[in-house]
């Protein structure tokens, strides 16, 4: 009896060795190192790393030594890589991730606290499997859940932890999950703030969630930091902590000190990521276009205490066909504008990452300052003609209000580090046919950004059409992209 006892204890430590030595040399080729806890006594977590493409599982290794001293919590970790062509995807991620949780529990991880770290497109791919697991929670360093999940939609805590100077996950990105965070917290109060944080680490980048030789996309990609890489994982160790504490600590006080923790930096999100939303807010509402009013007023100029604007926002084939319009209500002269808002095609999720958020292009369609003159001096004869306003007016307006409402050190890096915006003359055109199909001039050189408008006036003595000015315009939001991301970047044909 004993004996068959004993044979089978020898079969299971057999059984134990193989699938030990499965998980090292695992038949896939995916490979797994465990980071182990530098705490002796603590709640526990285990942190599986997923990788971004073309970075090796090694390259966290500082990162997560990072997170390991910044937290009272016993921090495990699983580093995963060698993926098949270098990118993690779900189902290889699917696989790492048991794989991992295998190898934390030999090593002697009790709890089941596991929480999937990805970076970049490791994130995208990690939370695509996180839907459906055993983690409890997802980190996503430099990446985000895709534009059509909401926070609170998602099945596990999420920590959104992004970097001002990322070039591959931009700000203006960041700015959207932040905005779902916004939303969220104003029907559920405070939990979003805890549950779901969206988190940004000022002057790091994207690199500088892991270390080491960056493969040539991030390279390219990539903005100049504006902290040390030390000083980067310091601050992804601290976020992280209070993210893993206030999820995972069973020690009130430390949830309290991660709460406030996560409650700071919710507010200094909104002071740095609320300007974004306030300058896309211009565009469109979806209804009207507060940019196309505030270029009409612009247009308006001296005329302006006599003028009343209002604007709607058409798509084609309405808008090829309107006609800019005014009237009399009282003394007061009511211009009616049109709009058509040209957005960036934002195409799947993995190219995501280098499209701009920002529309191309506006479309609108004023009243000419001609035409503003000729009704205000048929009710009062001393109005004066005077000069019109152009388009490239509107851009350099449009560039004023961006640098406005970024932050005086993103405003001060543009000043002294980003390729500016060129303003150039407008292109002008003389019939709606020509006007319509050419698109607002924008190309990028060593010099920065030129943005060429494409206009057209139309004489006040027109028998049809008279008194329209039509402008083919940047966006507002476009300009803060530009200055808080682009204008950053070294210029590269290759890239463009
Ligand atoms: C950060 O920016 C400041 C001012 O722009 C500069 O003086 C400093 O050297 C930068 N630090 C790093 C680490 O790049
Ligand atoms: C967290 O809060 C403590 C105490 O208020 C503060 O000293 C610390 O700097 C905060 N950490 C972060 C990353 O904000
Ligand atoms: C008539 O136009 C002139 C010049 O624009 C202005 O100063 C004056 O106030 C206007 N008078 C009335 C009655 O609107």
């Amino acid at each position: 009896m004993s004996g068959v006892l004993g044979l089978l204890g020898v079969a299971v430590v057999l059984l134990g060795l193989l699938t030990g030595r499965d998980a090292i040399f695992s038949t896939d080729g995916l490979t797994t190192q465990i980071l182990k806890p530098v705490r002796a006594t603590a709640d526990e977590v285990g942190l599986i790393f997923i990788p971004d493409r073309f970075i090796k599982g090694e390259q966290y290794t500082q990162t997560a030594r990072a997170i390991q001293e910044a937290s009272e919590l016993r921090v495990w970790v699983a580093l995963t890589g060698s993926y098949l062509l270098n990118v993690a995807d779900s189902q290889q991620v699917a696989r790492s991730a048991r794989e991992a949780i295998q190898k934390l529990k030999n090593a002697g991880m009790k709890s089941r606290n596991y929480v999937g770290v990805g970076h970049g497109i490791g994130g995208h791919y990690l939370q695509e499997y996180a839907r459906k697991s055993a983690l409890k929670a997802v980190i996503l360093l430099g990446s985000s859940l895709p534009r059509d999940t909401q926070l609170r939609d998602f099945p596990t805590p999420v920590l959104t932890l992004a970097a001002e100077l990322d070039g591959l996950t931009r700000i203006t990105r960041v700015a959207e999950e932040y905005a779902k965070l916004a939303d969220d917290v104003l029907w559920n109060v405070l939990l979003g703030i805890y549950r779901t944080p969206v988190i940004l680490l000022e002057g790091v980048n994207h690199a500088q969630f892991a270390s080491g030789l960056m493969p040539p996309h991030v390279s390219l990609g990539d903005l100049a930091p504006n902290v040390t890489e030390e000083q980067a994982h310091l601050k992804v160790g601290e976020y992280v902590n209070h993210f893993l504490t206030a999820t995972f600590s069973s020690e009130d006080s430390h949830i309290e000190q991660a709460l406030r923790n996560l409650t700071a930096a919710f507010f200094q999100c909104v002071v740095k990521l609320q300007p974004f939303l306030v300058i896309k807010s211009l565009d469109t509402d979806g209804e009207e276009s507060l940019w196309t009013i505030l270029a009409q007023e612009h247009f308006a100029a001296e005329y302006g205490p006599r003028v009343g604007t209002y604007n709607m926002v058409l798509e084609n084939p309405m808008f090829f066909t309107k006609q800019p319009t005014s009237f009399f209500a009282g003394d007061v002269l009511v211009l009616g504008t049109a709009t058509l808002i040209h957005a960036e095609d934002k195409p799947n999720p993995l190219q995501n990452q280098m499209v701009k958020e920002s529309p191309q292009e506006l479309n609108m369609k004023l009243v000419s300052k001609d035409a503003m003159w000729k009704a205000l001096a048929s009710k009062n004869d001393t109005t004066l003609r005077s000069e019109a306003n152009t388009c490239a007016s509107l851009n350099r307006l449009g560039l004023e209000l961006a640098l406005a409402l970024s932050g005086k050190t993103a405003r001060e890096r543009y000043e002294t580090r980003g390729r500016p915006i060129i303003v150039e003359e407008d292109m002008m055109r003389t019939s709606n046919l020509v006007w319509a199909p050419t698109p607002l001039q924008m190309w990028e050189d060593e010099a920065g950004l030129h943005v060429k408008s494409v206009a057209m006036v139309t004489p006040i003595t027109n028998f049809i059409n008279a008194g329209a000015h039509y402008c083919k315009v940047m966006s507002p939001y476009r300009a803060m992209e530009w200055v808080n991301v682009d204008s950053l970047r070294p210029y590269s044909s290759q890239f463009n």
